[in-house]
């Protein structure tokens, strides 16, 4: 069992926000987070994908493939973008540092070549950190 990782980052802004509670109940529930005009992060994300080479290739997964899954499936629609806004993946998900590593698990898993993904590592700052196992 191997175990291949890919980072890659991204800008973008964000609110935490959850149109079912009232405006008060999302201020004492996400503090400044919920300020209404947003604020942004550069987002570093890991993927860590396991599995086994094929004898024949060396590779169980070819990291061409899973860079541009990620450049493809991840980067291009959130890259300077809302997440609450304009980002499909997140639409209808609250956009937490949780929400948004499973929201790339469920872009990059179907879309694996080889291997099988095991872990996806969400940074949104120097301090925080979330990371994803699967469901
Ligand atoms: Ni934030």
């Amino acid at each position: 069992m191997m175990f291949i990782s890919r980072r890659v980052r991204f800008s973008a802004s964000h609110r935490l926000n959850n149109s079912e509670l009232s405006a008060e109940e999302n201020r004492t529930l996400f503090g400044a987070c919920n300020n209404p005009h947003g604020h942004g992060h550069d987002y570093e994300v890991e993927v860590v994908v396991r599995g086994s080479p094929d004898p024949r290739t060396g590779m169980f997964l070819n990291l061409r493939q899973l860079k541009e899954i990620l450049a493809i499936h991840v980067v291009a629609p959130a890259d300077r973008r809302s997440l609450d806004h304009e980002v499909p993946f997140m639409r209808g998900r609250i956009s937490t540092t949780e929400n948004l590593a499973v929201a790339i698990w469920d872009e990059v898993a179907p879309r694996l070549p080889g291997g099988t993904l095991h872990l996806v590592r969400v940074r949104e700052s120097e301090n925080n950190v979330v990371e994803y196992t699967g469901p």
